[in-house]
């Protein structure tokens, strides 16, 4: 384990194994349509790689960036697109793919503005949902895993830019982020 976690929190076999329940629980749903799939950049990028291998429907691929937080611990501000989508979203089926809800923020409002492109659908599918945070209107409608108010790295998820390498997640101790 890396120095800096605490303790792992899933692990990598916890992880595939619920990862591609998730993911076949999703293609039953679009078994006759062709989503597009778009990963929220940068901490879904793993969870994203692993998710769409196990779908069975035909898709398509699409990437966004967004920025509500700086280097800290805290989400903070308003949602800012840094790379904005290829693709016209307009009566598509969109399937969002996050790493983690915190307060709900980034999703909320990036669910908004795909409706108001003219999305068909927006189906939320997110790694990990902090729910004792929530602050903002929005439900993931599929969850790998609900996790408590801790930090945590690896897997895609980081910590000014660290740790999204780690193949588990880990909870990030402390005394590296309040220093
Ligand atoms: P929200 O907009 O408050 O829901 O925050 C969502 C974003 O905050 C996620 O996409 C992550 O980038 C970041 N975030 C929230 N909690 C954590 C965490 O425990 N570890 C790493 N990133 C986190
Ligand atoms: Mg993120």
């Amino acid at each position: 384990m890396h120095q800096d976690c605490e303790r792992i929190l899933l692990t990598e076999e916890q992880i595939t194994a619920r990862v591609k329940e998730i993911a076949l629980e999703v293609s039953e749903r679009y078994r006759d349509k062709r989503p597009l799939v778009v990963g929220i950049l940068k901490g879904s990028i793993i969870f994203y790689a692993d998710f769409i291998r196990h779908l069975e429907c035909p898709t398509e691929l699409d990437f966004i960036a967004v920025s509500s937080y700086g280097s800290g611990t805290v989400s903070s501000g308003k949602l800012k697109i840094k790379k904005d989508l290829d693709r016209d979203i307009k009566g598509r089926d969109v399937i969002v793919v996050e790493d983690i809800i915190d307060s709900g923020f980034t999703l909320a409002n990036l669910k908004a503005l795909l409706t108001e492109r003219g999305a068909r659908s927006v189906l939320i599918v997110t790694l990990l949902n902090k729910a004792e945070r929530r602050e903002y209107d929005i439900a993931p409608d599929y969850n790998c895993f609900d996790i408590a108010n801790e930090f945590v790295v690896g897997y895609g998820l980081d910590y000014d830019e660290q740790y999204r390498n780690l193949p588990y997640i880990g909870i990030l101790k402390r005394s590296v982020y309040e220093k």
